[in-house]
């Protein structure tokens, strides 16, 4: 069976819908099913921002199609790994773990640090946090491949 990965930010517009697409780009949809939330639901039903759309295709990544959903209890059942962006992202969503099982899901993207939020920044912030997340699914996709 896929391994199901899920990725998470605040508005599931900036940030996690370029983890999904970057990640998407470095494994097989076969093993891996990968998809985007975000603890808030101010942009539910939309495009990513189109800054974050924009790096995505400077590198190939088409994530246009993307449409923002907020992050559900249930997505604690559903996936086997849930990457959040920051330490807000983390504690918004164990708050809502209801075992150890589930708060083990949940990991920062990056080991030790956080993706800073570009939305209130300028597009130089979207290519940092582009090649920050790239960094991290490279190996995020070498340890999924590895078992
Ligand atoms: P994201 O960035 O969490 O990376 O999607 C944000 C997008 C929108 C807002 C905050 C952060 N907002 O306040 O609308």
């Amino acid at each position: 069976m896929a391994v199901k990965v899920l990725m998470v930010c605040l508005g599931n517009i900036c940030r996690s819908p370029l983890a999904e697409g970057i990640l998407k780009e470095k494994v097989s949809p076969v093993e891996v099913q990968v998809d985007s939330a975000g603890t808030a639901g101010y942009h539910i039903g939309n495009p990513p921002d189109p800054r974050s759309v924009e790096v995505a295709k400077q590198h190939g990544i088409d994530i246009s199609m993307q449409r923002c959903r907020k992050f559900t209890p249930i997505d604690l059942i559903e996936f086997d790994l849930i990457y959040v962006m920051d330490r807000q992202n983390y504690a918004d969503v164990a708050v809502l773990a209801e075992s150890d099982e589930q708060l083990n899901k949940i990991r920062l993207l990056l080991d030790n640090a956080e993706v800073p939020d570009p939305y209130y920044g300028g597009p130089q912030g979207f290519q940092q946090v582009f090649s920050m997340i790239d960094e991290a699914c490279t190996r995020i996709a070498q340890s999924l491949r590895n078992g």
